[in-house]
């Protein structure tokens, strides 16, 4: 079913929360455009995100992150858009997201969300310590940032991601 939206539809959550999967199958039904924030980096960088995490730290990746998340928006055709999970950190972002955006949250416990990235070694974020208590603190770090940029927050706990999708659509 093609849909026409005034605004992108961007995803926001936690690592995990099902951006990617739930974006594509989003893009697929409504017969938009699909872009992944984070692969769009990697185009830039020339590396993985992991690598430039090493080599130049977070600061310099979030710079990065929000250019490329604002050339992204200002793109004309409507597309649904997974973000990166901190892409709501700098204030900056999460304005232009509201502006630019309809924004999705895709809420999940760390609980849930740890068991399913068990086998996860792409994350930075998630590679330092214990993943589960990384998340918890991600979560209460970050939880109120994505409920004050989302217009819907949908609940995945217990559900696959296309469950979850047919209840963002
Ligand atoms: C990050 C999440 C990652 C990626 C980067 C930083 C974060 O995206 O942007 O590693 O700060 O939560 P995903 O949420 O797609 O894993």
């Amino acid at each position: 079913m093609t849909q026409v939206f005034e605004k992108h539809i961007s995803l926001v959550g936690l690592p995990g929360s099902g951006k990617t999967t739930i974006g594509r199958y989003l893009a697929r039904r409504w017969s938009m455009g699909y872009v992944d924030v984070d692969v769009a980096i990697e185009e830039q960088i020339g590396c993985a995100i992991r690598d430039f995490f090493a080599t130049e730290g977070e600061e310099r990746f979030r710079e990065v992150e929000a250019e490329v998340l604002a050339r992204l928006l200002a793109r004309p055709e409507k597309t649904v858009v997974a973000t990166g999970g901190g892409a709501v950190l700098k204030p900056a972002n999460r304005e232009r997201l509201r502006a630019h955006s309809t924004v999705v949250y895709l809420s999940a416990s760390p609980h849930e969300i740890a068991r399913r990235l068990q086998r996860d070694t792409q994350r930075p974020l998630l590679q330092v310590g214990n993943p589960l208590q990384r998340l918890l603190d991600l979560h209460v770090q970050r939880d109120p940032l994505y409920r004050e940029v989302a217009d819907f927050v949908v609940a995945g706990n217990g559900l696959s991601a296309t469950q979850v999708a047919q209840r963002v659509a």
